[in-house]
C-alpha cells in the first residue's frame, strides 16, 4: 500500500481536489487497493474545515466526492507517507524547511506538476483561493491531468 499526501497552504482548495481526483482515478482503474490517500496545508488557519464550496462544486461536476477535513501538515507526516505531492514551490519549499530532515524524507516531495503533461516547464498548481470560481474548471482540469500521469507512473 503505498501512501500518499497532498499538500497545499490551505487545505481547503486544492489538496482536498487532488487528494478526491486522485482516489478517483484509482478507483475507477481497479486500482484502489493500492493507494492511501490524505492531503494537509502548510498553514493551520483553515484546521478542521471542509474543503471551499468551490472546490466541492467543481468536483462534484465531475462526479468526485470531497470528503475531507482541513489539517496543518505534521512533520510526523514525513514518516507517515511514502509520497509527499506539493501543489507549489512554495508549498515545498515550507515543507523542505523542517530542520534536520534527512535525504529519504527529503525526497519524498515533489511537485503536483511534475506529471502534468502540458506543463512547459510551469510547476505551479496556482492559488485560486483568492480569484474568482471560474479559476476552478481550470485547477480541476490541471490536478486531474497530473493525477492521471501520476496514476500511471506509479
Ligand atoms: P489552498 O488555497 O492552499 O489551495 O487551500 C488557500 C486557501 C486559503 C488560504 C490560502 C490559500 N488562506 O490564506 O486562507
Amino acid at each position: 500500500m503505498m501512501k500518499i499526501l497532498f499538500v497545499c497552504l490551505g487545505n481547503i482548495c486544492r489538496s482536498p481536489l487532488a487528494e478526491g481526483v486522485f482516489a478517483h482515478l484509482a478507483e475507477q482503474a481497479g486500482r484502489d487497493h493500492e493507494f492511501e490517500v490524505d492531503s494537509a496545508g502548510t498553514g493551520g488557519w483553515h484546521v478542521g474545515e471542509r474543503p471551499d464550496p468551490r472546490s466541492i462544486a467543481v468536483a462534484s461536476a465531475h462526479g468526485v466526492a470531497l470528503n475531507s477535513r482541513a489539517r496543518q501538515f505534521d512533520k510526523k507526516d514525513f514518516d507517515r507517507f511514502d509520497l509527499i505531492v506539493a501543489m507549489d514551490r512554495d508549498n515545498k519549499a515550507d515543507l523542505l524547511s523542517f530542520s534536520n530532515l534527512s535525504d529519504a524524507r527529503r525526497e519524498k516531495v515533489r511537485l503536483m506538476r511534475e506529471f502534468d503533461p502540458q506543463a512547459n516547464g510551469d510547476l505551479d498548481v496556482p492559488d485560486p483561493y483568492y480569484g474568482g470560481a471560474e479559476g476552478f474548471e481550470p485547477l480541476y482540469q490541471m490536478i486531474e491531468r497530473s493525477a492521471r500521469q501520476m496514476l500511471k507512473a506509479l
